[in-house]
């Protein structure tokens, strides 16, 4: 595993003023993001907790370039967001590998892309594809894969590149539950060995208390920061025991305690017609 990288030269510092999206289709618009602000820490796993439909992919679209907003501002260390760029290395919900590339070309592909493949550079993939349990599958196409197998070889294929932001969009959505805990707690170890400055976007709260070192939740119509919760138990977190600890407990009772009224207003707006 790559080693973590030294608190010094933590890097993807991203800071976020009054930024709007609006959607316009015929003479409907409707404004999914407005007067949202907020920081994402370099060296922190920052999660993105909000209902479903709030506005949680807008907002890691324009983070990752692949959209502009209509109004404000993104800096990353500073510099300002113009685009996607590989500094910003984003995981979707869907699965997005290659399917006729071998697992292990799929790893290398943003390496290859950008001519940085070192002795060096082999031995670490292979240590990452290890880690993930992968390394025996390296010769293997995604399609052998299952869902989980996929979705931490796409993990693999983004670190590899040493992103200063990694942005995860619900990356375990659909997965069963045995596999999502092991997927959440493999993926805890790696952040920790890495410290890559992380944005994870989840509707679990049970999987942002594993994860988190700081919550941002969201509310609804239009989204921005309802509050951000410093998540500061021990790590590693085992999701078998964390909810023995009080203060975890009163971490869900905080959280929850904010959502439940964005998910009613949610649930009330995606019954309103749409744009
Ligand atoms: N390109 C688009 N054109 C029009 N409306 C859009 C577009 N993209 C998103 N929306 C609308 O913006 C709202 C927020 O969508 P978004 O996908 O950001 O929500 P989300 O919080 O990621 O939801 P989920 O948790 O279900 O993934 C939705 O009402 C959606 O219909
Ligand atoms: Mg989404």
């Amino acid at each position: 595993m790559a080693p973590a990288q030294d608190q010094a030269t933590w890097s993807g510092q991203i800071d976020i003023s009054g930024l709007r999206r609006t959607f316009t289709r015929g003479a409907r618009s409707r404004t999914v993001v407005d007067d949202c602000s907020l920081s994402i820490e370099a060296g922190k796993l920052t999660v993105m907790i909000g209902p479903s439909g709030c506005g949680k992919s807008t907002l890691a679209k324009l983070i990752a370039g692949y959209d502009k907003p209509d109004a404000g501002k993104i800096t990353i260390d500073g510099r300002a967001i113009k685009g996607a760029g590989r500094d910003r290395l984003m995981v979707f919900q869907e699965s997005a590998l290659f399917s006729w590339m071998t697992n292990e070309s799929n790893a290398f592909f943003g390496l290859r892309q950008s001519g940085q493949i070192t002795k060096q550079k082999v031995i670490e993939v292979e240590s990452f594809l290890d880690q993930v349990g992968l390394l025996r599958f390296a010769k293997r196409f995604p399609s052998e894969l299952s869902g989980g197998m996929q979705r931490r070889l796409e993990m693999v294929r983004a670190l590899v590149n040493k992103p200063d932001l990694f942005i995860l969009d619900e990356p375990f959505r659909g997965l069963d539950a045995m596999t999502r805990a092991l997927m959440q707690e493999n993926f805890a170890t790696m952040f920790d060995s890495t410290r890559c400055t992380t944005l994870f976007i989840t509707t679990d709260i049970d999987e942002a208390l594993l994860l988190a070192d700081h919550l941002l939740i969201m509310t609804n119509s239009p989204m921005k920061v309802a509050d951000k919760i410093v998540i500061d138990l021990p790590r590693p977190r085992k999701l078998a025991t964390i909810f023995a600890d009080e203060r975890a407990n009163r971490f869900k009772e905080e959280a929850l305690n904010l959502l439940y009224p964005e998910a009613m207003r949610a649930f009330e707006a995606q019954a309103a017609p749409a744009v």
